[in-house]
């Protein structure tokens, strides 16, 4: 097992929240390789240790967009991130605006857009699926515009949603799965109490605002089938980077010339991810993909990475293989589930603090400094 912060949560979170939940968090698709290589490639890679060289000067500040950034990391979008702790976006929200980084607000969010970002005093980034319904994205963005979103993620891995075997096990989707949640909720009265019962309600937030009466969570899992598009191409998106304005940041890239073809189109940034490995098992790590698509394009287009991150240490590394910026999903979403937005900032200051003590230890004074000379060891694709 591999120890950090994020495994103690992880740890705490399975025992306070119902199967169903933990499970659709924790989990990824298939035989979960992918997932698990996620974490164990980043493990791996060697940080180079240098000394003596006068680190009383740090800063961990960076910018994205001209938005000032305290340290290199940004909430992931997470979908249902309201189920995990009551009003659980408005909580990880307001943590991530203490901590000063953006939080950003999955479309499949309890929340609604208009809940979540007048609760902080910072701009939050909005994450877009390709969706059937364009009437639904249109609206979607008009709504993120109005709220004061500048930041678009859209979300480019997911035409078809993977195939989440654990989902079946736990009872978030298959057979029985109404009256399995039921009986998890009773084993778990905290969070029955908390969110079950005073986090309602349970809705995605963002279709139900637009279809004007709520959606319900029964089905979840099959909603996200219905709804998700496999005919897209580039030409699609076309019409949302004319209408957006602001940056717009395509999630889901493993190659580099579907990188390539990122800058072509003239988005601002990508994220290097294989979706937490919840996608297609089998892909690369993003600490593997990241180096060669770090050669393609870095310079031309900001590059974001998640996927296996679950330390400072792993922020450090992913930034020593090109990434400009980090997400982390799970690792917060186990501190939230556990002590809700004062366990995310918590999660944050631990982050921090192992960014700090890696940076001094590899002789990086700013983020701008850190680079593969800060490594000893990379791994091949
Ligand atoms: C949604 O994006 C998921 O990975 O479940």
């Amino acid at each position: 097992m591999i120890i950090s912060a994020s495994t103690d949560y992880r740890a705490a979170a399975q025992r306070k929240l119902p199967p169903f939940l933990f499970h659709y968090a924790d989990g990824g698709a298939y035989a979960e390789h992918t997932l698990r290589h996620n974490v164990s490639d980043l493990s791996e890679i060697a940080l180079r240790q240098r000394v003596l060289k006068n680190m009383s000067e740090l800063s961990l500040e960076t910018t994205l967009f001209n938005e000032t950034m305290s340290m290199p990391i940004a909430l992931a979008p997470v979908g249902l991130c309201g189920m995990y702790a009551r009003r659980g976006e408005v909580q990880a929200a307001r943590a991530a605006a203490s901590k000063g980084i953006p939080f950003t607000l999955s479309t499949v969010s309890l929340c609604p857009i208009e809940e979540v970002a007048p609760a902080i005093d910072r701009p939050m980034w909005f994450q877009l699926y390709v969706l059937k319904d364009r009437g639904f994205m249109r609206n979607a963005l008009e709504r993120a515009k109005a709220a004061g979103v500048k930041t678009l993620v859209f979300t480019v891995d997911m035409p078809v949603p993977g195939a989440r075997y654990r989902d079946l096990h736990s009872g978030m989707s298959g057979k029985n799965g109404p009256i399995r949640r039921v009986l998890q909720a009773m084993t778990r009265p905290q969070w029955a109490w908390d969110v079950g019962v005073n986090g309602r309600p349970h809705d995605l937030g963002n279709v139900s605002a637009y279809r004007g009466n709520p959606t319900g969570l029964t089905d979840y899992i099959a909603w996200l089938g219905n709804n998700f598009d496999p005919s897209i191409s580039w030409k699609d998106l076309e019409w949302i980077r004319d209408f957006w304005d602001g940056p717009m940041i395509i999630k889901g890239i493993l190659d580099p010339d579907d990188a390539r073809d990122a800058v072509k189109f003239g988005a601002d940034g990508i994220v290097v991810s294989n979706h937490g490995g919840r996608q297609l098992d089998g892909v690369l790590s993003s600490a593997r993909a990241l180096p060669a698509i770090a050669d393609a394009v870095k310079g031309e287009i900001k590059i974001l990475a998640d996927s296996g991150i679950r330390s400072g240490l792993d922020v450090v590394r992913m930034i020593a293989l090109g990434a400009d910026t980090v997400l982390i999903g799970r690792a917060f979403i186990y501190a939230l589930a556990t002590h809700g937005e004062a366990g995310v900032k918590h999660l944050l200051d631990l982050f921090e603090k192992e960014m700090r003590v890696a940076m001094v230890l590899t002789g990086a004074k700013s983020i701008s400094e850190i680079s593969r000379d800060s490594l000893v060891r990379e791994l091949g694709a």
